[in-house]
C-alpha cells in the first residue's frame, strides 16, 4: 500500500474513496440512475477554496469567460481574476426563491464561455434548487455547451423543505465539476479539507486532458492536512444523522427569530425565508435613508454606532443587499436585529420612498 510520509495510515487512494462513497451515496439517494464515479474522479483539496481554485484552473482557456452567480462567493472571481478570464454574471429572481434567471444565462453566454458555476445551497441567497430547476439548468448548459462547476459546500446545512439535489445527478446531460467540504457541515473550517469531484460520463474531462490538468495541480499543490485525511472515513461515514438533524433544527430557529425580526425594520426586505446556509440575505433599499450613500456606508456607520457587524453586498458583487449571521446564540441574535432596528428607525427619513409590501414582508 503506497503511504505518503509521516503519520498517515491509509493510502491517498483509499482516501479519495471514502469521499467518492459519499458522493456515491448522495447521487444514488436523490435516484440516479447511471452512476460511474470512481475514486480516481476525486481530487482532495485544501478546502472548498482550494477545490474553486483547482476548478479553475483546470477548466480555464486563454481568452475565455465565465459565469459567475451575482451575488456569489467571492473566490470564484478572485481566482478567475488572478487567472485572467473575464468574469460575467448572470442573476437570480429574488420573487421566484432566487431560481436563476436563465435569460440572463443567455445573455452573457457566447462562444468563450467555458463554464457556469452555481452554489447549491446558495451563499449568501439561502435556497436550494429543486431537481427540475437543476435539470433545466443541465439542459440549458448542453445547448450553450459549456460545464457546470456545482460548490456544494453548503449541502449539509440543509433544514428546509426543498431536499438537497447533487448536480452530479445530470452529468448525464453535461459535464459536472462538484466541489465540497468539512467546512460548514462540520463547522471546522480550520481543518482545511475539501474535495473536488469530475463527473465524467462521456468522458470529455479524459480527452480534453482537464483530467490531466487536475493531476498536475495536484503535483505542485499542497494536500489537506494528513490528520484530517486519516478521519476521512470516521468523519463522512461515522457522523450520526441526530448531529445534521440537531444543527439543521438549530439553524432554522435562528432563521425563524431573524426573518420575523427583520419584518419590523424599515429600509430592509427579506424575499424568502432561508431553506439552508447560516445567513440572511436582505435588500436594503437605501432611498428610505438619510445620510447613507451605499451597502458599505451602511455597514460602517452600523459598526461604528452599534457594534454590529453585518456584511455589505457588494462583497458578493451585490450593490446595496446585507448578509446577516444568524448561526449564534438566541439572546445575542435577538440583541444583533435589536441594534439593527435602533439603527434603521435612526436614519429612516419618511420623506424617502414609502416602505414596501412584497411577500408580505414589511
Ligand atoms: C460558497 C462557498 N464556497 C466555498 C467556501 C470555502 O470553503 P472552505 O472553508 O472549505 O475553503 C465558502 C466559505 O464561506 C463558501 O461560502
Amino acid at each position: 500500500m503506497k503511504v505518503l510520509t509521516g503519520c498517515l495510515t491509509t493510502s491517498p487512494a483509499r482516501r479519495r474513496e471514502k469521499v467518492c462513497v459519499v458522493e456515491l451515496i448522495l447521487l444514488a439517494k436523490s435516484g440516479c440512475s447511471v452512476i460511474l464515479l470512481t475514486p480516481d474522479d476525486v481530487y482532495m483539496t485544501v478546502g472548498c477554496k482550494r477545490a474553486i481554485d483547482l476548478a479553475v484552473d483546470i477548466l480555464a482557456k486563454p481568452k475565455a469567460n465565465v459565469l459567475l452567480p451575482r451575488p456569489g462567493f467571492p473566490w470564484d472571481i478572485v481566482r478567475s481574476i488572478y487567472k485572467n478570464l473575464e468574469v460575467r454574471y448572470y442573476d437570480f429572481i429574488p420573487e421566484k426563491n432566487f431560481e436563476i434567471d436563465f435569460e440572463s444565462v443567455k445573455k452573457v453566454t457566447d462562444k468563450n464561455t467555458f463554464a457556469i458555476f452555481i452554489i447549491n445551497p446558495h451563499n449568501p441567497n439561502g435556497n436550494t434548487y429543486s431537481e427540475a430547476h437543476l435539470k433545466q439548468l443541465a439542459e440549458l448548459a448542453k445547448e450553450l455547451s459549456i460545464m457546470v462547476v456545482s460548490d456544494e459546500v453548503f449541502r449539509w446545512t440543509v433544514f428546509g423543505n426543498n431536499p438537497f439535489v447533487p448536480m452530479g445527478k445530470f452529468s448525464s446531460i453535461v459535464p459536472v465539476v462538484t466541489l465540497g467540504s468539512l467546512s460548514k457541515g462540520w463547522t471546522v473550517p480550520g481543518w482545511r479539507t475539501g474535495w473536488v469531484a469530475l463527473h465524467d460520463l462521456d468522458g470529455v474531462f479524459k480527452n480534453t486532458k482537464i483530467v490531466q490538468a487536475a493531476n498536475d495541480f495536484m503535483q505542485i499543490n499542497a494536500k489537506p492536512p494528513t490528520i484530517i485525511q486519516a478521519a476521512m472515513s470516521d468523519i463522512l461515514e461515522g457522523t450520526p444523522n441526530y448531529f445534521f438533524v440537531e444543527r439543521g433544527n438549530y439553524l432554522k430557529h435562528k432563521v425563524e427569530i431573524g426573518y420575523s425580526k427583520v419584518k419590523h425594520i424599515p429600509g430592509l426586505t427579506c424575499y424568502m425565508k432561508p431553506e439552508a446556509c447560516t445567513f440572511l440575505w436582505t435588500k436594503l433599499d437605501i432611498s428610505c435613508f438619510a445620510d447613507i450613500e451605499d451597502d458599505q456606508d451602511f455597514c460602517r456607520k452600523l459598526a461604528v454606532e452599534e457594534n454590529l457587524v453585518v456584511l455589505p453586498g457588494i462583497a458578493f458583487s451585490q450593490k446595496n443587499w446585507l448578509r446577516h449571521s444568524i448561526d449564534m446564540d438566541t439572546q445575542t441574535l435577538e440583541e444583533a436585529f435589536e441594534r439593527l432596528k435602533s439603527f434603521c428607525e435612526r436614519y429612516f427619513t419618511e420623506s424617502g420612498a414609502p416602505r414596501k409590501n412584497v411577500n408580505g414582508v414589511n
